[in-house]
């Protein structure tokens, strides 16, 4: 067969997403346990030419027309500059972004930008430096605060934040993030909380909702909806304006993945740091593409398995069906510092 990554909904995926690690320097409560996890072996991780050989299949035979590089933590990887700088020889227009938490990044910024590197998300859930140390149980607020402005420095744009909010952590400090973003040029998008944690410790009354935080908000500023075509894009997004005199001040954005879910606009498909393929965040299966490649398969071969694999995604993720936690919501295995956000 040949053509795109199409499933049985008839959605494509064209926005590739690769996991470089498992690992982290944090331990953000939402998302990993304090232990950390068991890591994967490094010799099971993908290596840089490994994610060349299957970044060029994606995009010349398979459709991709986007990739975001994500972990675990990327920036835990010494190779990522030489990553990203594989794939921009290869494909000197495809969008090139990472997901990081910017620890280190006021030192790569320049040299990642150099490689190739269009763009970044940086996880930041609040400027509180007491509320940093409790929700990613590390005091590592100054060094990301000084990654972000590199970033900028090193003309990576948009910067985009993400935050999420928890509730008795940070749940009461939205107006605060996003003054900050609003006064720096960073484009804030709060994210729901998921159930995607290596603890198992979400629960739908601690997940604070796109609609609690757009009261928030609202009590502030006036928020317009922004009339941009969202295109698959999970963040709703609206324009922040003065509540008196309405003068514009920027835009924010609101992911919210569980009680508002996109799955049916959905354009992902994922690869795990072991190289395996997850059709979705939510997926109770993966597909071994790097086994089939290090087994020496044809890029036709590797090309058709991805096909099959996707022709199986499901058709949405079910973690915000009556009655949570019981009836169609089972939480995967992998927590999301092992899926790749
Ligand atoms: P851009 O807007 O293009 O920068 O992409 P993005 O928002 O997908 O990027 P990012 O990696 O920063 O992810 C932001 C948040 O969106 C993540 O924290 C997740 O909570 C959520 N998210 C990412 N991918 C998915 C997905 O496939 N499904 C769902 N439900 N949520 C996702
Ligand atoms: N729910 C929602 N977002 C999460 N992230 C990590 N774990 C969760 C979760 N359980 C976010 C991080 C990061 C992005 C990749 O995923 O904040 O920005
Ligand atoms: Fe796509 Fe699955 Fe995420 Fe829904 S949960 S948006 S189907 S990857």
């Amino acid at each position: 067969g040949s053509g795109g990554l199409v499933d049985t909904f008839g959605r494509l995926g064209t926005d590739l997403r690769i996991s470089l690690t498992d690992k982290c320097n944090l331990r953000c409560t939402y998302c990993m346990p304090a232990e950390g996890m068991d890591w994967m072996p490094q010799s099971s991780l993908l290596t840089v030419e490994e994610v060349r050989r299957l970044v060029k299949i994606a995009v010349d035979e398979l459709g991709v027309r986007e990739l975001r590089l994500t972990g675990g933590e990327p920036l835990v990887r010494p190779d990522l500059e030489e990553i990203i700088a594989a794939v921009r020889a290869d494909h000197p227009q495809l969008p090139v972004s990472i997901t990081t938490n910017a620890i280190g990044l006021d030192r790569r910024a320049a040299s990642l930008a150099a490689a190739g590197l269009d763009r970044i998300n940086v996880s930041l859930d609040t400027v509180d430096a007491e509320t940093y140390r409790q929700m990613a149980r590390r005091d590592r607020l100054a060094p990301v605060l000084r990654g972000i402005e590199a970033a900028q420095d090193a003309g990576l744009r948009p910067v985009k934040i993400n935050a999420v909010l928890m509730r008795g952590a940070n749940d009461d400090q939205a107006v605060e993030l996003l003054s900050f973003c609003l006064a720096r040029g960073l484009e804030l998008r709060f994210i729901e909380q998921m159930p995607l944690d290596g603890d198992h410790g979400w629960t739908r009354e601690g997940m604070v909702t796109a609609g609690e935080i757009r009261e928030q908000l609202s009590a502030r500023w006036r928020l317009d909806p922004d009339d941009v075509p969202r295109d698959g894009a999970p963040a709703q997004r609206w324009i922040v304006r003065e509540a008196g005199t309405g003068a514009l001040l920027g835009r924010v954005g609101i992911i919210a993945s569980v009680t508002e879910p996109f799955c049916t606009d959905c354009t992902r498909t994922r690869l795990t740091a072991e190289g395996r393929i997850r059709t979705c965040l939510f997926s109770h299966e993966e597909f071994d593409l790097l086994g089939l490649l290090r087994a020496g398969h044809s890029d036709a071969k590797l090309a058709q398995m991805w096909r099959q694999a996707t022709w199986l995604k499901p058709a949405a993720h079910g973690m915000n069906a009556p009655g949570l936690g019981g009836a169609s919501y089972v939480q995967p295995e992998r927590s999301m510092s092992a899926i790749g956000g």
